[in-house]
């Protein structure tokens, strides 16, 4: 099965513009091997459907989203060189006498609010599912800027509408540098830029991790904001005890000191080889087939989704009928999915849980894996209904309207 993605259909179809002849496959390959994770790129016009992004909400609806309870939102404000934050949800009157100029709204997880944010997601189909982040869309005042900072992941960011500046450092050092000491925002110290970009609606900025940037509205603009996640090795390490936690026995329990209430060093030394053999035992007892199930459950498990609960548990049957009525199956906001075939047979994992598939063809799972929205044409295998209602039973698909 080969599900590489067409690049024509991707974010960097039309990067390199001075390379005219270069097909859209070369010029994946030239920011694959020359940029990605190494240097920033600006990506002129790398969105061409300007109206439907600029559909997916206005400054307003980011407004109006910032005030919902629930919702992740800050709001950083500037005065020359000292910058502040506030957290969300705010009051509806906060942007009545917020001013003019020098602040930013963010708000993240807007695509698990908001319809529509999919095809922008598709366009990053060259990593793997289950590095989508969510989508972070900011609205500044003119002279907004959130500071000089770097983030620990790929960010791909879209001027939605308006005019913004990017100052951007050189070389990817994030953990060398300076950080600031006079404020509660992470930016960073005597950042001096060595490149600057203006980014127009449509034009899109890639920056590596831990390269600083720094970006400053020179019109009321939005920008949203595609980061690209990688599990650090705090992440797994907790997930893999969360995951053992009743399989491991007690880690530490040495000869009781003479005196309990000191720690000593024969204690310290105990639990640091106990610990250390612990965690290489219950590596190595765990088997290819149950560490790729593992494996396949922590990368797809969400990150601030909660799943949808369906409205009522659904048969195989039952879905065929609905769909045979004209509705489709479609993927819920947010939920990443990923395949993996051994010993043991198929398994689709989505939102960190495991579901077997092992009698679709090919196609029918392709369609599952490419495409977010199905109709009855994708499945009418028996297999295939069966793998849809369990997805749509457990919330990591929902059924609605054709909108076509
Ligand atoms: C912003 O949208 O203002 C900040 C985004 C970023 O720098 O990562
Ligand atoms: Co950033």
């Amino acid at each position: 099965m080969s599900r590489r993605p067409d690049p024509a259909t991707l974010m960097l179809a039309r990067a390199f513009p001075e390379q005219p002849d270069w097909s859209a496959a070369e010029r994946l390959t030239h920011f694959l091997d020359h940029y990605w994770q190494q240097q920033s790129l600006l990506l002129p016009g790398a969105i061409t459907d300007m109206a439907a992004l600029q559909s997916l909400l206005d400054g307003d609806e980011l407004a109006g989203l910032a005030c919902e309870p629930g919702i992740d939102a800050r709001i950083v404000r500037h005065s020359g060189d000292h910058f502040s934050s506030e957290s969300g949800p705010f009051d509806g009157e906060r942007f009545a006498t917020i001013g003019e100029a020098d602040w930013t709204l963010l708000v993240n997880g807007v695509d698990l609010e908001l319809p529509g944010f999919e095809p922008l997601f598709a366009l990053l189909r060259f990593v793997p599912d289950w590095r989508l982040d969510d989508a972070m869309v900011s609205f500044a005042a003119p002279g907004g800027s959130v500071g000089p900072h770097f983030d620990h992941y790929d960010v791909f960011l879209v001027q939605m509408a308006g005019r913004r500046r990017w100052e951007l450092g050189g070389a990817c050092d994030g953990a060398d540098r300076q950080r600031r000491s006079d404020t509660d925002l992470d930016l960073v110290a005597d950042f001096v830029p060595d490149t600057t970009v203006t980014c127009e609606p449509g034009d899109v900025l890639y920056v590596p991790p831990g390269l600083v940037h720094h970006g400053v509205a020179e019109t009321p603009c939005l920008t949203l904001s595609l980061g690209l996640r990688a599990p650090s090795a705090d992440d797994l390490l907790s997930a893999w005890a969360a995951a053992g936690r009743n399989r491991l026995p007690l880690a530490l329990d040495p000869p009781l000191p003479a005196d309990p209430g000191r720690l000593t060093a024969e204690t310290i030394a105990a639990a640091r080889s106990q610990l250390r053999q612990q965690f290489l035992q219950s590596l190595d007892a765990t088997s290819p087939e149950a560490f790729a199930r593992w494996l396949g459950t922590a990368l797809t498990r969400p990150g601030r989704l909660t799943p949808l609960a369906p409205p009522a548990s659904i048969s195989a049957a039952e879905l065929a009928a609905e769909l045979a009525a004209g509705a489709v199956l479609e993927r819920s906001p947010g939920t990443r999915l990923l395949v993996h075939e051994d010993a043991l047979g198929r398994t689709l994992f989505a939102g960190g849980q495991a579901f077997r598939a092992d009698d679709l063809s090919e196609t029918a799972l392709a369609a599952f894996i490419d495409s977010t929205v199905l109709d009855a044409s994708d499945l009418t295998e028996a297999a295939a209904l069966k793998l849809g209602s369990e997805l749509y039973n457990a919330g990591w698909m929902l059924l609605s309207e054709d909108p076509a």
